[in-house]
C-alpha cells in the first residue's frame, strides 16, 4: 500500500489536518440527490463521511491509513453516527453493493494507476450513478498551499475524459477555489470538478 506510512506520520496528530466540515463541492452536489448508498474513497479523517451520514446517506468510507480510521472513527462516536470505515487501498476495495453516487475529494494517484482507478471507481457505480471528484489541477504544482508536487500525481483534462470515457460527464471544470478546510488546506488553490454519471 504506497504511501500510508506518509499519511500515517502526517495523520499522526490530534489535529484534523482537514477540518470538520464537508468539502464544498461535495456537499453541494449530493444535496442535490437523494440519499442512497454512497463510497468515500480516500476519505481521510472523515469530515465527509460525517456530513454525509447525517443527511441520510449509508456511507462506506475507505482510506490506506489506519491512523486518519481511528480519527475518523472517534469523530463519528462523537457524533453518534454510523459509517462503514475500511481500511485498504482503493484499488484492492471489493464490494458486492454498487453505490448510488461516489465522492472522492483530494486523492492523487500516480499516472501509471490513474486508469486502473477509473475503472474501479466506474465498476461500483450503480447504472445512473453518480461520480464527484474534487482534486488539485496540474497548474497547483507551484502554489504554496498544498497537494503533490510531483507532476506524475496529476492528470490533465483530456486525460480525466479519456479515464472516465464510460461516464457521460456533465462537468469537468478547473476552478480558482478559496479554500478553508482545516490548517493544510487554506488559501487560493487550482482544482478540478467533475461531475459524471453512469450511464
Ligand atoms: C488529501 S487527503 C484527503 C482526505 C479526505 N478525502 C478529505 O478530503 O478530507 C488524501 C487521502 O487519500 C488517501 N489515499 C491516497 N491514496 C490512496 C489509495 N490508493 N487508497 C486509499 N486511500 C488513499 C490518503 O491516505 C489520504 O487520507
Amino acid at each position: 500500500m504506497s504511501g500510508n506510512h506518509e499519511w500515517n506520520k502526517r495523520y499522526a496528530t490530534p489535529n484534523y489536518l482537514y477540518g470538520f466540515d464537508p468539502n464544498e463541492y461535495l456537499k453541494q452536489e449530493l444535496l442535490k440527490l437523494e440519499p442512497g448508498k454512497l463510497l468515500l474513497p480516500g476519505e481521510g479523517e472523515g469530515r465527509n463521511a460525517l456530513w454525509a451520514a447525517k443527511q441520510g446517506w449509508n456511507v462506506t468510507a475507505l482510506d490506506a491509513s489506519e491512523v486518519a480510521q481511528k480519527k475518523a472513527l472517534k469523530l463519528f462516536a462523537e457524533h453518534g453516527v454510523s459509517v462503514q470505515y475500511l481500511v485498504t487501498d482503493i484499488l484492492h476495495f471489493t464490494s458486492y453493493d454498487q453505490f448510488d453516487a461516489i465522492a472522492m475529494v483530494y486523492v492523487h494517484v500516480h499516472k501509471d494507476i490513474q486508469q486502473q482507478l477509473a475503472h474501479k471507481l466506474v465498476s461500483m457505480l450503480k447504472p445512473k450513478g453518480i461520480l464527484i471528484i474534487e482534486m488539485f489541477h496540474p497548474e497547483q504544482i507551484p502554489l504554496s498551499l498544498g497537494g503533490p508536487k510531483n507532476p506524475e500525481m496529476f492528470a490533465l483534462e483530456e486525460e480525466l475524459q479519456d479515464q472516465y470515457k464510460d461516464l457521460r460527464i456533465e462537468e469537468l471544470s478547473k476552478v480558482v477555489v478559496d479554500l478553508d478546510e482545516g490548517i493544510l488546506h487554506k488559501g487560493k488553490a487550482v482544482v478540478f470538478r467533475m461531475r459524471a454519471t453512469k450511464p
